[in-house]
């Protein structure tokens, strides 16, 4: 069903942002014929190019970034025909006059701030100034929302100075994931799991992020960053709140987010022996992590792991164990329940004691896992072990897996329908950073070195130390 009809406006629409998610999603939505035929696409940027140019641009970043082989020229040609250009210049007046003329009345405008955030404040009060937003027109911005609480709330300030909270969507690409939804709907729509979802029966979980991935081109960015910015104040916490969460009384956005916020305020402060930071090293022709970021002193952690408790009377007592980091064994997201033992063994201890483990294996390879005990085959007596009671979506749905859409092109959609969500509200981001805000000031305050680990490892044997101490291990990344 297609959506309403839509201008949509991408500031930043050159960049590398829209080149490779937000662009090529869009042409995915045009040719699931989601996107209307009449809906308009406008890249804005500080650069002169001609409309022409920018539909060149597009165009090749198609056929670069899109997966499989969706790209039918044809397709891609009535696509580029939506698309129109505009230079302004976030800092001064030139191209907004021009850029109004180019909007459509009586559509549903969107402007997607694929920017720096030192640009949010700008391009919203040119956006009013200009008189080019109407009151029901959506504002989009990225990550990274602020470096702390402060920047956090100044963005929010400069944001709120001109839209309602209602016109704003954060975007946090975890959330527009399939498997992420999935989350919800597991928890939400059985009836098996919720009665057991608690300290009563949960010994611990585990939210892992594995990338086997370096920092790549973003050196720069990602030194100033850390895991610790860029993943675990924004996608792990989501992944542990919709964990964590209360059931919501409906799937709306203001019952959903009020359940996540309540979740990260219950956050424990995480005392720094329940924390461990790595650095990746060389391995052979691969740089090291200081290399890659151009700094022989970098004390940035490219992993982090940490025990975090939450402090509610569903989850007092539970530890959930977070883990993230790059250039590690093998690309993998997962969260694994771990239950408590069976409370006695009719078998006698000889029969072996085994744990339940539901694992969700977000990407790749999305489905998930049951480990259920069993006896084992054979003469030999009452013996126990386990086996895996496994979905993998892709079997289980077959065809309908493998239109699983991008994230990014399901949250754009979700803006023009005005569905917030799958988006983060203005006091959830700042909640999310008031935790995070000591624990990364205790690692300057102590000038804390990371522990090094080798690249594709599973990270810092530290990190496996602080399990090991309390009787538990991290699942393998595999
Ligand atoms: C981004 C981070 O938000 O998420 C990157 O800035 C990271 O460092 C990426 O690689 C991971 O996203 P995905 O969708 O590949 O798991």
């Amino acid at each position: 069903i297609p959506v309403d009809d839509f201008d949509l406006v991408i500031f930043g629409g050159t960049g590398d942002l829209a080149r490779r998610k937000i662009l090529p999603g869009l042409y995915r939505r045009f040719c699931a014929g989601q996107m209307p035929e009449t809906a308009r696409v406008i890249g804005a940027a500080r650069s002169d190019h001609s409309t022409e140019e920018f539909r060149q641009m597009v165009g090749d970043a198609i056929r670069e970034f899109s997966k499989k082989n969706e790209c039918e020229e044809e397709g891609i040609g009535a696509f580029l025909d939506r698309l129109d250009y505009v230079q302004v210049d976030a800092r001064g007046e030139g191209g907004w006059d021009d850029l109004k003329a180019k909007m459509r009345d009586d559509v549903i405008k969107a402007y997607y701030f694929s920017v720096a955030p030192s640009l949010f404040g700008d391009l919203a009060e040119r956006l009013m100034s200009h008189r080019i937003a109407d009151p029901d027109a959506r504002i989009v911005v990225e990550k990274p929302f602020g470096r702390d609480l402060e920047s956090a709330r100044k963005l929010n300030a400069d944001l709120a100075r001109h839209f309602a909270e209602t016109q704003i969507y954060r975007i946090d690409h975890y959330l527009g994931k399939e498997t992420v939804q999935n989350l919800m709907a597991v928890r939400f729509g059985n009836i098996l799991f919720e009665p057991l979802w608690n300290s009563q029966y949960v010994d611990h979980i585990q939210i892992t992020v594995a990338e086997t991935v370096g920092v790549g081109g973003r050196g720069e960015y990602y030194d100033r960053a850390g895991a610790m910015r860029d993943m675990v104040q924004n996608h792990l916490m989501q992944l542990l709140c919709l964990i964590a969460m209360e059931p919501p009384s409906r799937f709306n956005p203001d019952a959903v987010r009020d359940e996540k916020l309540k979740v990260i305020r219950a956050l424990e402060p995480v005392d720094h022996h329940h924390i461990v930071r790595g650095q990746y090293e060389a391995k052979g022709e691969e740089p090291s992590f200081r290399e890659d970021v151009g700094d022989p002193r970098s004390r940035t952690e490219s992993f982090v792991a940490m025990r975090v408790m939450i402090s509610n009377w569903r989850w007092a007592g539970t530890p959930f164990f977070l883990r993230t980091g790059k250039k590690l064994r093998a690309r993998t997201s997962e969260i694994a329940v771990v239950f408590k033992d069976a409370p006695h063994s009719i078998f006698g201890e000889e029969a072996g004691r085994h744990a339940n483990v539901l694992s969700i294996r977000l990407q790749p390879n999305e489905g998930i896992t049951l480990k259920v005990t069993i006896k084992e085959p054979g003469p030999g007596g009452m013996r126990l072990i386990d086996v895996p009671l496994d979905m993998s979506f892709a079997e289980a749905l077959g065809e309908e897996a493998e239109e699983i859409t991008d994230a990014y092109e399901r949250l754009i959609m979700d803006v023009i329908r005005g569905n917030q969500t799958l988006f983060m509200r203005g006091d959830e981001v700042e909640a999310a950073w008031a935790w995070t805000d000591p624990i990364i000031q205790g690692w300057e305050l102590r000038s804390d070195v990371p522990k090094t680990y080798d690249a594709y490892s599973s990270g810092p044997e530290d990190a496996a130390m602080m399990l090991h101490r309390e009787g538990r291990r991290w699942r393998e990344i595999r």
